[in-house]
């Protein structure tokens, strides 16, 4: 073939591409707009967002665009993210079956679209594809089917009402066309009736996060973003839909791909997918809490209420990783083995539910309640924008309200949450500590008070008390008695990574009477928060953290940690907080093994020789007299107490662990996911995520250098929390 062939060649085929189709459409595109002026010609802008005219590509500051056609394109990014603005065409008349165009920049429907108006109404809406730092400055082809619109009049309309990260939108190349455009369909619905408890979404782990609308009765009742499976999914999520039974749902998706089945592929039925091996999975916590699908991280509202431990969590009901944050709910009587309702309070047009915490208000301060019945209320952080703080209301601790006159807080600045309430009796008024990043990454307390839990007055900040800057996220605040008596009482003030201060409140303000002090040792604990509602005639300070368990491979991820008790004991150093896992776990023993006590020397036979179990409680006082190390292997994993230096090293993390009067005294916990490993009488609790190997069941302690002198040796199997003594009647 010649060099002279190949050019007409070449150039047929592309006029072929480009002509009419033999079936069907035979109708010439039309260009609405691709954006190649200097200026925007009959286009009308408002604000600075989108300057004089199309951009020529990348605008200063802005990564690299790619993906416009040409030389220009609409790019709202001049003068950066914050600036804001609109762009509208001049009317023109729907002739075309699709309208395709070139969309890229921030994801963000309500603040960042362009939109097509047909009388007055917006009757297609399409955004960017980021949401999160990194991204991607390219444009994609995307097309509104708009053949229910022929002939009508329309505008397309360009909103940036975005500021900070990814506030700004890219489009061009606007084109009404005959031919169906490859590639992502936008605003693909499906409509359906509400016949059964869930809607069945199919989830792939790390595809495109897709905005998802459900409608019912033509609103908006919430959007996720979900990374729909395209094809198989990873698992099913599902969403209880049983509020609207009967009725018609819409749901639908910002973009799709063609061809994806993810829209198509939703299925209704009243029990869980795959549900079977429900809780028995291969990486299942058998006896921390994790969510039945999903995300979790913090827990959130802990409450005592009629009976009934309530705990609340930050759930991603429709991801493997954070995001779409609802309130998930669980309850339970001993705090051991739970129960998940499912969720209370989902994304609204304040925001993602952040944390926050629950309180029962006895004397219906906040008239919430019914008459004998006190309302359990929720207080919360709605992160949008604003971030504000909002509550909601329950009188049987099942269906939660939200507050009509939400927000009872306005935003401070965009880094408040988290607000942890408590009746302060003295002052006879609530009090909210409430986290505040201010400007130049100061982490402060937020005290304010309230007679009603709706309205709130600023009472002090922690800024400028020495020894309080590392209170970063998640505050909590309680009394508690230095070594159980009641005389002698002191105020926490706890962060989100456990670290503490201990001192005075006088109903208004916290006066730290320690440094900053460490609570856990260990790793993968975050966010914990103590419950609320005990009754004094129990009396103790409870606290459940998020425990940073990760479950590759499985339907759900991260989990909380076993129930801790704290308290303060008197050290040499001053008031010290105490973890001890809290004495309703006993129920879980099944096979116990009392070793008694013994000396054990190096060499000696492993006297825990006959415990095998997957789950484990192992108690072990000991002298370490002339023994240098004393190991504990739980399924593999290695606790060693080193006597030189007084520490424990769990699976090679390093924590201070003295002895006390001579004597250690150790509570390991283990469960498939991890272990928490409690010594010197709670002074040192150290929680580490592992993945036990299912194969290996086996426990051992041996010394090294010596003998240790055991008072104590005794080794309990565990049950299943799941399975053992869980409420019944409530389906899953
Ligand atoms: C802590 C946290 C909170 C926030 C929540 C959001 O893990 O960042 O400060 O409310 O998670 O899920």
């Amino acid at each position: 073939m010649t060099p002279y062939r190949s050019v007409p060649c070449l150039a047929i085929l592309l006029i072929t591409l480009a002509a009419p189709s033999l079936h069907g459409a035979s109708t010439p595109d039309i260009v609405v707009s691709n954006f190649e002026g200097d200026t925007y010609g009959d286009w009308k802008t408002t604000g600075q967002a989108f300057g004089a005219g199309p951009a020529h590509g990348t605008l200063p500051g802005q990564m690299v665009v790619t993906g416009f056609q040409g030389h220009g394109l609409v790019n709202s990014f001049y003068q950066g993210d914050d600036s804001v603005g609109t762009l509208t065409s001049p009317e023109f008349r729907i002739q075309r079956r699709y309208l395709k165009f070139l969309i890229g920049g921030g994801r963000n429907p309500e603040k960042l679209s362009m939109q097509l108006v047909v009388d007055g109404q917006v009757v297609r809406r399409a955004t960017g594809p980021n949401e999160r730092p990194g991204g991607s400055e390219t444009l994609a082809q995307e097309s509104w089917e708009v053949a229910d619109l022929a002939g009508k009049t329309a505008i397309l309309r360009i909103v940036d009402d975005a500021k900070g990260g990814w506030g700004h939108l890219n489009v061009d190349q606007v084109v009404q066309t005959d031919r169906k455009p490859p590639g992502l369909i936008a605003n693909g619905t499906r409509q359906l009736k509400a016949t059964a408890k869930y809607l069945h979404f199919p989830i792939k782990n790390g595809a495109p996060k897709r905005s998802v609308t459900l409608l019912v009765d033509g609103k908006t009742v919430v959007r996720n973003d979900i990374e729909l499976a395209p094809g198989t999914p990873d698992w099913w999520a599902p969403m209880d839909v049983s509020a609207w039974k009967g009725k018609t749902l819409t749901l639908q998706v910002d973009t799709l791909p063609e061809d994806s089945t993810g829209l198509s592929s939703i299925e209704r039925s009243n029990s869980l997918k795959d549900g079977a091996g429900l809780y028995k999975e291969s990486s299942r916590g058998q006896f921390h809490f994790s969510p039945r699908r999903g995300w979790n991280n913090d827990p959130n509202g802990m409450v005592f209420f009629n009976g009934e431990y309530h705990l609340f969590f930050q759930h991603n009901p429709y991801g493997w990783a954070w995001g779409n944050m609802h309130w998930g709910h669980a309850v339970s009587r001993d705090m051991v083995h739970w129960e998940e309702l499912g969720d209370v309070l989902q994304p609204d047009k304040f925001g993602p539910m952040f944390s926050g915490s629950a309180v029962v208000d006895w004397n219906n301060t906040s008239g919430l309640g019914k008459a004998g019945h006190p309302p359990l209320v929720l207080i919360y952080t709605a992160a949008g924008d604003p971030t504000v703080q909002c509550i909601a209301s329950s009188t049987d601790g099942r269906t939660f309200t939200k507050y009509p006159g939400d927000p009872v807080l306005p935003q401070i600045t965009n880094g408040n949450r988290d607000p942890k309430v408590m009746w302060h009796e003295a002052t006879r008024k609530w009090v909210m500590v409430l986290y505040v990043g201010l400007p130049g990454n100061r982490h402060t307390v937020h005290f304010f008070t309230s007679p009603n839990l709706r309205d709130w007055t600023l009472a002090s900040i922690t800024e400028g008390i020495s020894g309080t800057a590392y209170l970063f996220e998640c505050p909590d605040f309680f009394e508690l008695p230095i070594d159980g008596d009641a005389a002698r009482k002191k105020w926490v003030l706890l962060a989100a990574n456990s670290e503490y201060a201990i001192g005075t409140f006088d109903g208004t303000r916290f006066t730290p009477e320690s440094s900053r002090l460490p609570g856990q040792r260990g790793r993968g604990f975050y966010a914990p928060q103590t419950f609320s509602g005990i009754p004094a005639t129990d009396g103790r300070r409870l606290q459940i953290g998020w425990f940073q368990t990760e479950t590759k491979g499985m339907p759900f991820n991260q989990s909380m940690t076993i129930p801790l008790e704290l308290q303060l004991k008197t050290t040499s150093d001053g008031p010290r907080l105490t973890f001890t896992p809290a004495r309703e776990l006993a129920a879980l023993r099944t096979k116990s093994h009392n070793l008694g006590a013994l000396s054990l020397a190096p060499g000696a036979a492993n006297p825990l020789a006959g415990v095998r179990s997957d789950l484990l409680e192992l108690r072990a006082e000991f002298e370490p007299s002339s023994a240098k190390e004393v190991t504990f292997t739980v399924r593999g994993t290695t606790i060693v107490y080193d006597v030189a230096k007084q520490e424990l090293i769990v699976n090679n993390h390093r924590a201070p662990a003295p002895l006390r009067d001579g004597v250690q005294r150790l509570t390991i916990y283990s469960d498939r996911t991890g272990l928490e490993v409690f010594a010197s009488d709670g002074l040192t609790y150290v929680p580490m995520p592992v993945e036990q190997r299912a194969t290996d069941l086996s426990v051992a302690v041996a010394v090294k250098g010596g003998a240790a002198a055991f008072k104590s040796l005794q080794a309990y199997e565990l049950k299943s929390a799941w399975t053992a003594g869980r409420r019944t009647g409530l389906a899953h």
